[in-house]
């Protein structure tokens, strides 16, 4: 199975899709995560990418392109994956459309999880992950069971997101309104999007996010 999942920044995409890859057997693909990986190798690329993501704006197609490219013919996603943060412009879409045509596959379904902009900032302003295995947390919505210490590896380091200060999330938005919200009416047009509402608890945003995905799309 091959699912996209859309929505603005902060709203739940990184925390629901770790949860639907257990549920689904599918690896998560989050282009945010490949870049700070990239960014954290010092390579050419990343500190380019580091550097766009720090002013809040996209990296360039191409280079996210390649990134995805490389990753879907892994032995991990044979049996599918979430696409978390990808694609985020049209271009990003058609060429994802190409690279699954090519290998003649499809995508089974997109979930756009809505968040109004106002939450969105309460969010990311919160927003702290485990540094050994990424596991995210919230000051407030979703804290470690045991303080300090993460629920899933046990490691005691924490970090905060350099992108993550109030500035940079308003031109997050603007980026997400002006060029990611046209690609929900793209594969709107194709009968694959299933929207979700993304308030309230975080586990009943995964048991809508399922059933969305069991009823609205092909379950391998
Ligand atoms: P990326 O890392 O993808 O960031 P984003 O899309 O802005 O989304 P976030 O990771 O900020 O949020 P999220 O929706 O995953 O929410 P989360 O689960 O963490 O991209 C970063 C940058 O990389 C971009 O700005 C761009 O520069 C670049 N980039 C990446 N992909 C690109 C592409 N395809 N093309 C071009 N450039 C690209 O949740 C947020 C917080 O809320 C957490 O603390 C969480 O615990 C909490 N939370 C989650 N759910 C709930 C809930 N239901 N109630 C209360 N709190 C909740």
């Amino acid at each position: 199975m091959r699912l996209v999942l859309l929505g603005p920044p902060g709203c739940g995409k990184g925390t629901q899709a770790k949860r639907l890859q257990g549920i689904f057997g599918i690896v998560q693909l989050s282009t945010g995560d490949m870049l700070r990986a990239e960014a954290a190798s010092g390579s050419d690329i990343g500190l380019e990418a580091a550097a766009l993501m720090h002013a809040g704006q996209l990296v360039p197609d191409a280079m996210i392109i390649a990134l995805i490219k490389a990753r879907v013919d892994q032995p991990d996603c044979q049996k599918g994956f979430i696409l978390d943060g990808f694609p985020r412009t049209l271009a990003q879409a058609e060429a994802l459309d190409a690279m699954l045509a090519e290998r003649h596959l499809d995508i089974d379904g997109v979930l756009a999880i809505e968040v109004d902009d106002e939450d969105i900032v309460t969010r990311i302003a919160g927003r702290f992950s485990c540094s050994r295995c990424g596991a995210l947390y919230h000051d407030v919505f979703h804290r470690p069971k045991q303080d300090g210490l993460c629920d899933v590896c046990g490691a005691t380091e924490f970090t905060r997101r350099p992108d993550d200060t109030a500035e940079t999330v308003r031109k997050r938005l603007q980026a997400y309104h002006a060029q990611t919200v046209p690609i929900i009416e793209y594969y709107g047009r194709k009968g694959l999007v299933r929207s979700v509402d993304g308030f309230g608890a975080i586990a009943e945003i995964t048991e809508k996010l399922t059933v969305a995905i069991r009823e609205g799309t092909r379950v391998d």
